[in-house]
């Protein structure tokens, strides 16, 4: 199955770091990792939430250290990407998981421009979003975004993402006034593990213009009727939902549910390294296991870059 031409809106760079790319780093900086070898890795990717995902995605960041590594790490997931049919991708990144590392926020910058200046060589336009972890305080996120701007770093919007049950939004709103006081786009994780009412929390306190994963919202139906209405885009990401046990299976995704009534709903692969597929794979899945057919693949790809914070006569330009 040829998966449409299509935006990527949710892409966590550091979860594109492939088994094989975690070793060689280690062996190229010499730091012990405690896998005999990527097949090892590989075995330990059975999660049972996203906690204990997040637990393997940070203690994996520490291979990475110059701006080389972040810039490699970049040009090889657009280099997937570009595989996949994805024409334009943005992309988060958690500058407190490598400042938390005493790695300069510039030398994570400086190589993710790098990798992303590659992937425009092979017909990959991207942007970069800077998302604050949640777990964190919000304190910590708002020096992390001064940090960012007094460095120039190139990001076109902010997000928020990591553990969502029991960290609500709502210490965040300054954060995000800030953010969009710059000019600055928004975005944030919720509904994905969490209940609807922190769709809504992000929406009304945050002000973001999209959600990701936002799944949960399926279960509240006048949340459903404003998602429609306001045609805020989810940016849901089935396989990861099935890897952290967010729901059962793909044929027991919401998306398709979302998709016909009328939300903005985008595919995409959150962490493909982690959760075994890129956002090809995503719409495979969705193809194999739901009852969604091709028109129902390319709408999700329209809205891919509908949805997308491309000036709105390149998105249509690539649609
Ligand atoms: N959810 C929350 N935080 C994350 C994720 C996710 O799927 N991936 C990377 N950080
Ligand atoms: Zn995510």
């Amino acid at each position: 199955m040829d998966t449409p031409p299509c935006a990527e809106l949710h892409l966590h760079v550091e979860g594109t770091l492939e088994p094989e790319m975690v070793l060689a780093l280690g062996e190229r900086i010499g730091i012990p990792l405690p896998y005999a070898d990527a097949e090892d890795l590989r075995a330990r990717l059975a999660f049972t939430d996203l906690q204990s995902f997040l637990d393997l995605y940070y203690a994996n960041t520490a291979v990475l250290r110059t701006a080389q590594d972040f810039a490699e790490l970049m040009a090889a997931y657009l280099r997937r990407a570009a595989v996949a049919h994805v024409r334009h991708a943005e992309v988060m990144f958690d500058p407190q998981a490598h400042l938390a590392r005493g790695i300069p926020i510039e030398e994570v910058v400086e190589g993710l421009a790098a990798g992303m200046a590659l992937g425009a060589e092979l017909g990959v336009s991207s942007l970069l979003v800077a998302a604050f972890l949640r777990d964190r305080p919000a304190g910590e996120a708002m020096e992390v975004l001064e940090a960012l701007l007094r460095a120039g770093a190139p990001i076109a919007g902010v997000g928020l993402d990591s553990a969502e049950v029991g960290h609500p939004a709502a210490p965040f709103a300054d954060v995000f006034l800030r953010a969009r006081a710059e000019g600055l786009r928004l975005t944030a994780h919720a509904g994905e593990e969490g209940p609807a009412s922190n769709v809504t929390e992000v929406l009304d306190v945050l002000g973001v213009e999209r959600v990701d994963h936002g799944i949960r919202a399926a279960d509240d139906p006048d949340l459903v009727a404003r998602l429609r209405e306001e045609q805020v885009p989810l940016t849901v990401c089935p396989l990861s939902n099935v890897r952290l046990r967010a729901v059962g299976s793909i044929a027991a995704h919401p998306l398709p549910q979302l998709l016909a009534a009328d939300v903005l709903v985008t595919v995409n692969s959150d962490d493909p390294a982690y959760f075994g597929g890129y956002v090809d794979d995503n719409y495979a899945a969705l193809r194999a296991e739901t009852a969604l057919g091709r028109d129902d693949l390319a709408r999700l790809a329209t809205n891919s870059f509908t949805g997308s914070w491309l000036p709105a006569a390149r998105a249509a330009e690539l649609a």
